[in-house]
């Protein structure tokens, strides 16, 4: 769903309209009495009911139409309609419903009724135009009584929580849907129908439906061929998450009154060319066929007749490629949000994008694009998010893109721009919020007093030139949650104002510059989750590799997970109280730096290390021998370096995939854990000391060891011929 102003606005008014309905209502039931056995009836409704928080206190004064949830005709009395949405209800329905055989109006949604099935008797309250039990807590089969409430217009059932949850209402034969010939709107998101084969012919009966919400119900079929479309009046259409192994039928094409037709994330199942029939479908304003297997190749020329549509989700479909051509261009001013990304366009982004004055969103990215970005993209001044990336976008970026005002996102990374981006091409962009400029040949030249006009968050320059002055304009960026400058050609000393942006951040990547200077002895990133939209969350790290870092490793680096030190000339020994002072890591990357001294047995006792590269260091003494078997180190690599004694035995009790201890002093033979040790792949213990005989079962079976390098080493007697079993 998609909340627009003019959305939001209705909405505002419609509260308004309820509000204002409520008010004269309550003020006319003040001289409405009740009649006393439809209050029997409600008593008796209340007695099986468990309502924790009281919210039926009031159903106890003798006039019932003024109860809580209640209301009554305002000439007959007699109970009309009944509303505990959201009241935290339990327990069980009463049949002494039945007895109210005026209600109109029964809404039992978000309450919690213990799994217990919809009660059948529902569909013999044949007055009623309004059910609505969505996500109250029911189970099991939906009865088909409720076929028998003929006046009803209003059906929902829907459960709320369908994503993340099983099915727990189904459906398994829909006949019974053909009998509610009043329905107008009918609500069954999350409502296992996997078994209704003829669901659709069921709904064709319905000659008077407006709009019906079918979203994750396990659909799987959908008729290609139907005789006769009923379905005249209906605007809304909601099909998606579901399985629907077909093509997209052409008698849809036919429901000209739709307006909203969403047949997205049907994933590979909704497959074949959409046909360009869907011009027919003058009225639409939203179309999401995101996420399938379909070829818009056709279509996407024709939907230039569809002078209403607002939004426009086609990313992620398999189309072959194609331009983005025919009378396409014609959407122009009513179009809000075009989101193209992975759609297989190829040819150029034409100018008369321009001429889409309203658009606020455009993503085309990860297409085949080519050509220049027009610079009629800066006459969309409604642009909030611009993504280009992941084309093939040429030549130099137009100045025109700094007058977008409103703009929050701009990304242009992966293409092939070149040229230089100044101060110009920022000038308006004050609400700019994330900047991805990254994987082009771009130059950044603003001068040294440069104040960019917005409180960037993401800032992505990766291999572009912003060198080689350490970029000064960054100390005014004070909200950076993620910051990209790896191989930007920045030769200068690291100032020390830049340690303060650290709070908020989550990425940094400075790697492959030649900053120089220290890294301060503790830093902070962090502790915020970012939680990633289908579920993770972004991981918290820094790399500084391949610069010219000196001095002391940090001592402490909370929330950090990856830290990338390698590629430097920081000095001294490893922080010795690792477990304490860089709780979080993941991995650490140390390898070529002056780093001297033993290894601290604290390494032991890190919880979250999954890979630790110290190798080309000058590490001296022994490997420690106190790691445990529930550590979950994979990558331990301690090449290059200088340590000695025995190769501890409880090294291979660690579930290592990879392990490094080449070019060291290490002596004594080859302790026989590493026969246990059976997630190892690689395993290098070249140029050592090491002694006795190449033990057999080296090539055993259970070893599935891919490389094994022991060369350079003073191991005695014969080569084993079970070696030869070693997959190579
Ligand atoms: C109805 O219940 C309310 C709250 O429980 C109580 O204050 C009130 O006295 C009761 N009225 C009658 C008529 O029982
Ligand atoms: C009763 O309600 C109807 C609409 O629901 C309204 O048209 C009518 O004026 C009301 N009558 C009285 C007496 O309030
Ligand atoms: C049913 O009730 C829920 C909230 O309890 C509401 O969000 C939904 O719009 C209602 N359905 C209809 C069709 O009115
Ligand atoms: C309701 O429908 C069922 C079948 O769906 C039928 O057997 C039953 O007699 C009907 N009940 C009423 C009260 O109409
Ligand atoms: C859907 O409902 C059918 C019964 O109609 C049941 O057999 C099936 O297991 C259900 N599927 C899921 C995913 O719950
Ligand atoms: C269309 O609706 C009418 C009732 O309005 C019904 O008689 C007819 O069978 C329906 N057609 C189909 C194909 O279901
Ligand atoms: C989709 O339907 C076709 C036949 O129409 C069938 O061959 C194919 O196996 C189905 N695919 C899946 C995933 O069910
Ligand atoms: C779409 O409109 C054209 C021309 O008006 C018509 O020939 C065609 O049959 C329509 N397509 C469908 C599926 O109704
Ligand atoms: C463009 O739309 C017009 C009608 O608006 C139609 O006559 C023409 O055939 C369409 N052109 C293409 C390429 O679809
Ligand atoms: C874009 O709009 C201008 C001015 O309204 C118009 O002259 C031009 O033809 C339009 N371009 C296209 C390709 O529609
Ligand atoms: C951009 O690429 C196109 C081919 O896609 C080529 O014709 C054009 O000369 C290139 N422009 C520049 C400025 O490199
Ligand atoms: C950068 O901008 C300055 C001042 O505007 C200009 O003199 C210089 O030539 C520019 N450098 C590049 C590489 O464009």
């Amino acid at each position: 769903m998609i909340p627009s102003t003019s959305q939001v606005l209705s909405l505002i008014l419609f509260i308004l309209c309820i509000l204002s309905t409520l008010f004269t209502v309550t003020a006319t039931n003040n001289i409405v009495s009740c009649l006393q056995n439809e209050r029997d009836a409600l008593l008796q409704f209340k007695s099986t009911l468990i309502d924790p928080n009281k919210n039926l206190a009031s159903w106890n004064s003798s006039n019932c139409c003024n109860w809580i949830g209640i209301r009554c005709h305002n000439i007959t009395h007699h109970v009309s309609r009944i509303n505990l949405r959201n009241s935290n209800l339990q327990g069980e329905i009463n049949p002494s419903l039945l007895t109210l055989q005026h209600l109109i109006h029964l809404d039992l949604s978000f309450n919690n009724f213990n799994f217990n099935p919809i009660p059948q008797f529902i569909g013999s309250i044949k007055s009623l135009r309004y059910l609505n039990l969505s996500t109250a807590g029911f189970s099991g089969e939906v009865p088909s009584s409720l076929g028998n409430l003929s006046s009803l217009h209003v059906l929902d059932l829907t459960i709320l929580s369908y994503v993340s949850s099983d099915y727990v209402l189904h459906v398994s034969d829909s006949q019974w849907l053909s009998q509610l010939t009043a329905l107008r709107d009918l609500e069954m998101s999350g409502v296992n129908f996997t078994f209704a084969s003829s669901w659709l012919q069921d709904l064709n009966s319905l000659p008077h439906v407006k709009k019906l919400r079918f979203c994750y119900c396990g659909l799987r079929t959908i008729p290609l061929v139907l005789p006769h479309v009923n379905f005249t009046h209906l605007y809304f259409l909601d099909l998606s998450y579901n399985l629907i192994n077909s093509t997209i039928p052409t008698w849809l094409f036919k429901i000209t009154s739709l307006e909203y037709l969403d047949l997205s994330e049907n994933g590979k199942f909704l497959h074949g060319l959409v046909p360009p029939d869907i011009r027919n479908l003058t009225s639409l304003y939203v179309l999401v066929l995101s996420f399938n297997a379909i070829d818009m190749s056709l279509a996407i020329s024709q939907l230039g007749n569809l002078r209403k549509l607002q939004y426009l989700y086609s990313e992620y479909v398999m189309s072959p490629f194609h331009e983005l051509g025919g009378n396409f261009s014609e959407l122009g001013t009513t179009l809000r949000v075009l989101d193209l990304k992975l759609s297989s366009l190829t040819g150029s982004l034409p100018r008369w994008i321009g001429n889409f004055t309203n658009l606020q969103f455009l993503d085309v990215s990860t297409n085949s694009l080519s050509g220049e970005i027009p610079s009629s993209l800066g006459q969309l001044s409604a642009l909030q998010v611009l993504t280009l990336g992941g084309n093939q976008f040429n030549g130099t970026v137009p100045e025109s893109l700094g007058e977008l005002p409103d703009l929050l996102s701009f990304d242009l990374s992966y293409n092939s721009l070149e040229g230089v981006m100044s101060e110009t091409h920022f000038r308006e962009l004050q609400n700019l919020l994330f900047l991805s400029i990254s994987f082009n040949s771009l130059v950044l030249n603003v001068s040294g007093d440069w104040i960019p006009p917005s409180q960037l968050q993401v800032i992505h320059m990766s291999e572009c030139s912003v060198g080689p002055g350490f970029p000064m304009w960054l100390s005014t960026q004070k909200n950076l949650l993620s910051l990209r400058l790896s191989h930007a050609g920045v030769s200068d000393a690291m100032p020390n104002w830049f340690w303060s942006l650290t709070p908020h951040l989550y990425d940094l990547d400075l790697s492959l510059n030649a900053i120089r200077g220290n890294v301060p002895s503790s830093l902070e990133f962090t502790s915020h989750k970012y939680i990633l939209p289908f579920g993770g969350y972004i991981s918290v790290r820094m790399d500084l590799s391949s610069n010219i870092f000196e001095g002391p490793l940090p001592h402490s680096v909370a929330n950090i997970e990856y830290l990338r030190l390698s590629n430097n000339s920081f000095s001294g020994p490893l922080p010795q109280n690792v477990h304490k002072t860089m709780p979080q890591l993941k991995g650490l990357y140390l390898s070529m730096n002056n780093l001297s001294g033993t290894i601290p047995l604290k390494f032991c006792q890190m919880e979250h290390l999954e890979e630790l590269d110290i190798s080309l260091n000058s590490l001296m003494g022994e490997l420690p021998d106190c790691w445990k078997d529930d550590a979950v180190l994979k990558v331990l690599d301690f090449s290059f370096s200088n340590l000695s004694g025995k190769i501890p035995f409880s090294v291979f009790s660690l579930p290592l995939v990879s392990l490094s201890l080449n070019n060291n002093k290490f002596s004594g033979e080859i302790p026989s854990s590493l026969q246990k040790c059976q997630s190892m792949l690689f395993l290098d213990l070249g140029h050592n000391k090491l002694t006795g005989n190449i033990p057999t079962w080296l090539g055993d079976r259970q070893l599935r060891l891919f490389t094994l390098i022991l060369r350079s080493n003073m191991f005695t007697g014969s080569i084993p011929t079970q070696l030869s079993l070693i997959n190579l």
